[in-house]
């Protein structure tokens, strides 16, 4: 067993103290050579590098079960990491927690909060799908309405998004009822853009709305900086996904006037009457060395590209860079366009497929996604929305503008569209 870790953990890209992005990467992950993975945001892809030091806390736990398992090795490194990831999203770490992803956070909000009766829960229509059937199922057992702002597609820009929830608000306010919490993505899952986050929380701050910001796929996909957002009551974001860290590793932020109401979700073990972040130590015993390897994938993104905080931009520009590149590459190769503009994208980019037709459009997008994965190997998601087929393309440090190349000609192909 040992063997095998570290044999598939040993081959790296040969040098790492200079920044080079691309395919020589690719050594340093797991995920067969032959695949080209624009879909790395999903459920994240874990550098050797990382695992081997998260294999490393496994063997530590093991070897002095009694002492580190909850005792001071982990409580210090906990609190490290606490202090390096706070830092990084420009939160105070003592608001700051670790949690297991971000359905768990969202649990740990929503399950909390006590709505009034004239107050529903706010959402946006883009929000993460699995997050709109808890909300059905908080309707079903606890008779919380959830109001949607409808985001249509293409957007030409944040004010349309703005425009649709303040519609929502006037809406509401003509009912006779108000939200009670907004939950909002700072990156959406699909179709993946960048919500007007400040300006939205900044509007419902105003209207006495707490706000609760999604960042799922934002830590380490976008510069993130709680303060520059509008300093959100809430905001999680998963390691797990483009921070590098293994699965799984999410960070909570809660402000201070709402941390009393807060306990680990679904545990509660040692935490009545503690401190809001020590709660959320030891909820119960279970494998914690993903938590600890979250220092770790930070300091393989700053040695990726080429050191310390000028290494950790250099790493998140080169996959914001690329996206962007990318994603005009392949609207302009099919003659289509994207599904938000340029301004509205971080890491990930949604790029109309050139389908025949409106009626065959569903179909087609099908085909695409399907032959694209097998026989081509390439792991990506084709979806509809609003009518349209679009990619959802992920960039990421071990891709190149030549795989996006390959992937305009590969779509072309598929669809039977002359090269
Ligand atoms: C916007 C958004 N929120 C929340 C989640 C849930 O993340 P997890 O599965 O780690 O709980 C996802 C997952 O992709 C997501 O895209």
């Amino acid at each position: 067993m040992v063997a095998f870790v570290t044999s598939a953990l040993a081959s790296t890209s040969a040098d790492l103290s200079s920044p080079v992005f691309g395919h020589a990467l690719k050594a340093d992950f797991l995920f067969n050579s032959s695949v080209t993975m624009f879909n790395h945001g999903s459920y994240g892809a874990v550098p050797k590098k990382v695992l081997s030091a998260q294999y490393q806390y496994v063997v530590g736990v093991e070897q002095f079960i009694i002492d580190r398992i909850d005792g001071a090795w982990y409580r210090d490194m906990l609190l490290a990491i606490r202090k390096r990831v706070a830092a990084y999203i420009n939160a105070p770490w003592e608001d700051t927690v670790l949690v297991d992803n971000a359905s768990n956070a969202i649990n740990v909000i929503v399950s909390g909060w006590r709505f009034a009766d004239d107050e529903v829960l706010l959402d946006f229509s883009t929000a993460y799908g699995p997050f709109k059937a808890y909300y059905k199922w908080l309707n079903a057992t606890r008779g919380i309405e959830t109001v949607t702002v409808q985001i249509t597609f293409p957007v030409s820009g944040p004010e349309q998004i703005v425009a649709a929830l303040h519609a929502t608000l006037a809406d509401l306010k003509k009912k006779g009822k108000k939200p009670g919490l907004c939950v909002l993505s700072q990156v959406t899952s699909a179709p993946a853009i960048l919500l007007p986050a400040k300006e939205i929380i900044s509007i419902l701050r105003e209207e006495g709305v707490p706000t609760v910001l999604d960042g799922a796929h934002a830590l380490g996909a976008v510069p993130t900086d709680l303060a520059a957002l509008g300093s959100p009551d809430f905001w999680m974001g998963n390691a797990h996904k483009w921070l590098y860290a293994p699965r799984s590793a999410c960070v909570l932020y809660v402000s201070k006037a709402f941390q009393s109401a807060y306990y680990p979700e679904p545990t509660v073990v040692d935490s009545f009457g503690d401190a809001f972040a020590d709660r959320f130590v030891w909820s119960g015993t279970r494998d914690r060395s993903s938590f600890l390897a979250v220092s770790d994938a930070m300091d393989f993104r700053e040695e990726v590209g080429g050191g310390g905080a000028a290494g950790e931009a250099a790493t998140m520009r080169y996959v914001m860079d690329l996206s962007r590149r990318g994603a005009n590459l392949l609207a302009k190769t099919w003659g289509t366009g994207q599904l938000a503009p340029d301004s509205m994208q971080g890491s990930m980019a949604n790029v109309i497929v050139p389908t025949t037709n409106a009626s065959s459009a569903a179909a087609e997008c099908a085909k695409v996604g399907s032959q694209l994965k097998y026989p081509h190997q390439v792991e990506i998601f084709a979806i509809m929305q609003d009518g349209l087929c679009f990619l959802r393309v992920m960039a990421q440090i071990y891709l190149e503008l030549s795989d996006y190349e390959r992937l305009a000609s590969l779509v072309n192909t598929i669809l039977g569209r002359g090269q």
